[in-house]
């Protein structure tokens, strides 16, 4: 066997501890359940030592996949009274009990890299998967792009980015009156200072209720949804996406077309969130037609996206250069910033791995570099956290957390393929 660090040693255990048999929780207790985005970060990871066990992390999550196409960000497995809201609040009806919503499609790019690792397999798995990642991003560019192009989400936990300042003017319109009584859990299991408050989680409750009367009807929710708001996360990574299954598609004999006019219609949408005012892109609400005004990380995935741009390294500089880690989910700057609050100002290894991945392959090496190592040093020093406070790289949310593994495994160690 060959010879692996320590370090790599404790992220593989953390991604064997958090295995439920073909998926893997984000971390024990906190979030129970197969999430969406964790689990492309997780599949990269095992990517890394068992290419076998990645693909089957993603054909699970594709076996919640919705007669729409629609992924949701939630498959509830196993039921676990340890998490709220479960099953029972969303009431969906897919092929196994889930949320109603999405996350951002990271999985096809990294599909892409776990069939380079091992082209044989990757083969045989794609030939399963790709009309499964067709018809999901079909959906996206079906039900959730805007006139101009753009992702939008319908719910905050959409863009994985749940409590970002991105969605405050939106959620302010929702009166969350008849919501109820729910009983909260994830506070019970990390500080309530490290989590969303209590006017968020009531607003993010009413939409789920919402969803649910409408019972998840896409059109119906686009006609009666008071939240609606394109996203840099949503629409940089799809777009990153379907140039990763073009590519990929190219390998495969796949015909590409559809995805080349994706292409197209996501770079223009891509074009819609540049907020001049600000010098960034930006959160745009699709009703008000008003913009966030914050720079957050998800800025940044300009980058990974193929986009270049010289105002947005200029804003990175500045950034970088005024936290101890970057980068922090919105601009330490913005009157908003909360260096501990979930994505209020922390960084997520995870959104390092996708910048810095988007300015190595930008051209941008120095900087992709010093971001990787600087990743690298905070795990390796404050361990796998959930996310860390920008400021002095304090480890905040949950612990043993599958994603930071896998970002470890995958970019930041130096055995990891990094780029
Ligand atoms: N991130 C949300 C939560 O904290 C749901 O996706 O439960």
């Amino acid at each position: 066997m060959d010879e692996i660090s320590e370090m790599d040693r404790r992220a593989r255990a953390i991604l064997g501890a958090n295995d439920r048999g073909g998926y893997t929780v984000p971390t024990d207790g906190l979030y129970p359940y197969q999430w969406n985005w964790d689990s492309a970060f997780a599949a990269w990871g095992f990517g890394r030592f068992d290419p076998a066990r990645a693909w089957a992390e993603l054909e699970t999550l594709f076996s919640g996949q919705w007669e729409n196409g629609m992924v949701p960000h939630i498959l509830f497995h196993k039921a676990d009274p340890g998490y709220f809201p479960g099953p029972e609040v969303w009431g969906c009806k897919g092929p196994l009990p889930s949320s109603g919503i999405s996350q951002p499609p990271v999985a096809a790019s990294f599909a892409r890299r776990i069939h380079e690792a091992d082209p044989a397999l990757g083969r045989e798995a794609m030939a399963r998967l790709w009309p499964r990642f067709m018809a999901w991003h079909r959906w996206f560019m079906t039900w959730r792009t805007d006139e101009a192009g753009a992702v939008c989400i319908t719910h905050p936990w959409e863009s994985g980015r749940d409590n970002a300042p991105d969605w405050d003017g939106a959620m302010a319109r929702i009166d969350p009156a008849g919501v109820g009584e729910y009983q909260r859990r994830d506070t019970a299991h990390v500080d309530p200072h490290m989590r969303p408050t209590k006017y968020d989680y009531d607003r993010y409750i009413w939409l789920v209720q919402l969803g649910r009367r409408l019972g998840w009807d896409e059109a119906a929710m686009a006609r009666e949804n008071p939240f609606r708001v394109a996203d840099p996360t949503m629409t940089f990574t799809l777009l990153r996406a379907c140039r990763d299954m073009a590519a990929l598609g190219g390998e495969l004999g796949r015909d590409t077309g559809e995805i080349e006019e994706w292409i197209t219609r996501l770079e223009a949408g891509a074009a819609s969130l540049w907020n001049e005012a600000l010098g960034s892109y930006d959160s745009r609400d699709v009703h008000a037609g008003t913009w966030s005004g914050a720079v957050s990380n998800a800025s940044f995935l300009c980058w990974y996206a193929g986009l270049e741009n010289a105002r947005m390294l200029e804003r990175y500089d500045r950034i970088a250069a005024a936290v101890k880690y970057a980068v922090p989910s919105i601009d330490p700057e913005h009157p908003l910033f909360d260096r501990k609050r979930y994505w209020r100002g922390p960084v997520w290894a995870i959104m390092n791995a996708l910048i810095g991945i988007g300015l190595h392959d930008m051209g941008h090496r120095r900087r992709a570099e010093a971001l990787r190592r600087q990743t690298g040093e905070l795990i390796a020093t404050r361990g796998f956290a959930e996310y860390f406070d920008p400021l002095d790289g304090s480890p905040a949310g949950g612990g043993a957390f599958t994603w930071t593994a896998a970002v470890w495994l995958a970019w930041a160690s130096d055995s990891a393929e990094q780029y």
